[in-house]
């Protein structure tokens, strides 16, 4: 059993922004698994993985924002950067060697479910009206590429 599972209540309709939503989850997921196994390295590994992988989404998320003329943009990466440096300040812990692994991923699943079924929803009627195949491949090279 997985530790979060992602299921339809977490889709904002928009199907690049849910197929990133899951890789966040699956890192989530990861982390369970290196935690469980008392894997320290694994644990820093995927722990730089999903903070990483988390900034590349948000800064996606933000650029799509702005090209649709979503009016929340601003607002919405002050959210974002915000998480950031949360997230960042536990990674900062468990470097120097305090185990926080499990407040950690109850967090994220707590803030990202929040923010996915409110925020990110609320720019999905946007970003549906700029989607389409070249706007993406464009997009997603120049973030994921
Ligand atoms: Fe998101
Ligand atoms: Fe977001």
């Amino acid at each position: 059993m997985s530790y979060w599972s992602w299921d339809s209540s977490l889709s904002v309709g928009v199907e690049v922004i849910d197929g990133q939503h899951r890789r966040i989850l699956d890192y989530i997921n990861e982390l369970d698994v290196a935690r469980s196994s008392n894997d320290r390295e694994k644990v820093s590994e995927v722990l730089m993985g999903l903070v990483d992988y988390t900034r590349t989404h948000f800064a996606f998320e933000e650029d799509m924002m702005k090209q649709a003329g979503y009016p929340l943009s601003v607002s919405h990466k002050r959210v974002h950067d915000a998480f950031v440096a949360h997230i960042d300040n536990y990674a900062v812990q468990h470097e120097s060697g305090k185990d926080v692994t499990r407040k950690l991923m109850s967090e994220l699943q707590i803030w990202l479910t929040n923010h996915i079924q409110n925020d990110d929803r609320d720019y999905a009627p946007y970003a549906s009206k700029i989607l389409n195949k070249s706007w993406l491949t464009r997009t997603l090279g120049k973030f994921f590429g």
